[in-house]
């Protein structure tokens, strides 16, 4: 799909569509004043009888209103105009783009950039409007039969006035970017686990190498985890008949020598508990426990589609967690590659092991910062909901950047405390740790147990549990793609 600017007349636009913002106030958007008056009042009089649309994202299509060019005009719904916010503002770019894509229509004038959001500057907006429509277009439809016709949607001109070309086109190409990478993450994510596996994982890694020159891609295999003594990430894969593996991707941007950004991704394929055997019904959606690695891929693609002048390491531990007569076992004891032994109380509680070892690993890249994603625990879903991500951190500063990032791109993070005195939960009497602490405070004792392995780094942790996959029940189920844009924003703003 393509977005140019587009400021000219609206009622002379020969698209096939114009799209008009109408908040539920009085008061018209720049655009339905204009419109109103061109049109003679055809707005007003809409309004009059109630036919307007007033609600956030409620759409009303016209056709051939009077002294405009363009066959059609489509009226969405903006609320009020001083209540409107960056979730809003999403929600009525994304019922406008969902109500035009059953259209037999290829281009479109969309005036919503003009729509007034606080703390927001118009690029924010171009952003929104770029990642939201490709976003709202979205299908997966490998495994289907019938394929749904493409959307004969092709190009989106905006009208946004105060931004000069310069800002606007980078605008563009960083919305298309953090869309081109979410879009990646979210095909991998949405993949089965007979089709996903870690070695599908690698073969992948590696194909973003070939095509891009900034990115090298190293796979360890279990005899190299051997060697290293990463006991706690091979335990996890021994229930499994696939083999674990840690993929090591180097994006290098710059020729200036950098300590690297190091991001880690939870690559379980599946999830089912091991022997710690998840319940049936809990073990739908964790083909999605991948989604972690599928993030650290989709955010290295945006940085190389960008090329951001940094250098970056994306380190990935995938195995699948299987139960099985050579799996581990609860109360078993492991040594991890950093020294430390840990007696596996849950199988179920495996995120942890697989990424202690990548924490470790990642020492000798000597990052300037770790960002490790997961799929880590429940109990995230049962604090934060569906819309924000977990945060917890050994470094303030590094919080607040991905905080503030989170915030700018509306793919939101939500700190809790890593406090010295969760630690106590771990305690085992027969290992230096325990892999769970307990029924209380899930996150913040997985992030604890985390926070052992990172002691020679900053270090950020990001449980994404309840925003990487929606779970709306069985025909309701797709991976979201965040926290893409929250990474890459973090990442444009260092390169600042
Ligand atoms: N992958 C799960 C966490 C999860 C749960 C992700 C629900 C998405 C939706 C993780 O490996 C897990 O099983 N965590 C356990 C930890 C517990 C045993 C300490 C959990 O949350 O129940
Ligand atoms: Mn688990
Ligand atoms: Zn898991």
């Amino acid at each position: 799909m393509k977005f140019q600017l587009d400021n000219g007349a609206l009622e002379k636009t020969p698209a096939d569509c114009v799209v008009i913002g109408v908040y539920e106030d009085p008061v018209f958007s720049e655009s339905a004043r204009k419109l109103d008056k061109i049109s003679q009042g055809y707005l007003t009089k809409l309004q009059k009888k109630g036919d307007a649309p007033t609600k956030i994202g409620q759409t009303v299509l016209l056709y051939h209103v009077p002294n405009i060019k363009a066959e059609r005009v489509l009226l969405v719904g903006c609320g009020k105009e001083k209540e409107l916010n960056l979730a809003s503002y999403r929600k009525i770019i994304a019922s406008s783009i969902k109500a035009l894509s059953t259209l037999k229509i290829t281009n479109i004038l969309l005036c919503l950039s003009e729509l007034s959001l606080a703390k927001h500057t118009m690029a924010d907006k171009i952003k929104q409007i770029v990642q939201v429509s490709r976003e709202a277009l979205y299908q997966f439809t490998e495994f289907k039969r019938e394929k749904k016709a493409a959307p004969s949607l092709q190009e989106i001109y905006l009208c946004a006035e105060k931004i000069t070309p310069k800002l606007f086109n980078e605008a563009i190409k960083q919305g298309a970017a953090i869309a081109t990478g979410a879009t990646y993450t979210k095909n991998l994510a949405n993949l089965p686990s007979n089709v996903c596996t870690p070695s599908y994982l690698a073969k992948e890694a590696k194909t973003l190498a070939k095509k891009y020159s900034s990115i090298k891609t190293r796979v360890l295999e279990k005899q190299d985890m051997q060697k290293l003594g990463m006991g706690a990430l091979l335990a996890v894969a021994k229930g499994s008949p696939e083999d674990p593996k840690l993929i090591c991707i180097e994006y290098k941007g710059t020729r200036k020598k950098q300590n690297p950004i190091a991001l880690i991704g939870k690559g379980i394929t599946f999830d089912t508990g091991g022997i710690s055997l998840k319940p049936a019904d809990a073990m739908i959606g964790m083909k999605y426990d991948m989604c972690g690695a599928a993030t650290v891929l989709g955010t290295l693609k945006a940085a190389a589609e960008l090329k951001l002048p940094l250098h970056i390491v994306g380190i990935i531990a995938t195995a699948e967690n299987m139960p099985s007569g050579t799996a581990v076992k609860p109360e078993d004891i492991v040594t991890s590659m950093s020294g430390q032994t840990i007696e596996i109380m849950n199988t179920d509680a495996e995120g942890r092991l697989v990424l202690c070892d990548a924490l470790t690993y990642a020492e000798r890249y000597h990052p300037s910062v770790v960002i490790d994603v997961a799929t880590l625990t429940g109990a995230v879903v049962i604090a934060l909901g569906y819309h924000a991500s977990g945060l917890l951190s050994n470094h303030q500063p590094l919080a607040d950047e991905l905080l503030a990032a989170g915030t700018e791109i509306h793919d939101r993070a939500w700190q809790m405390p890593l406090w010295e005195e969760y630690q106590e939960q771990l305690k085992s009497p027969f290992a230096d740790m325990s892999n769970v602490g307990g029924r209380t405070a899930g996150v913040i004792t997985a992030a604890c147990f985390l926070s052992r392995f990172a002691k020679k780094f900053h270090w950020a942790h990001l449980d994404v549990a309840g925003t990487a996959a929606m779970m709306g029940g069985a025909a309701d189920r797709y991976a979201t793609g965040r926290p893409v844009p929250l990474l890459t924003q973090f990442l444009l703003n260092r390169c600042k």
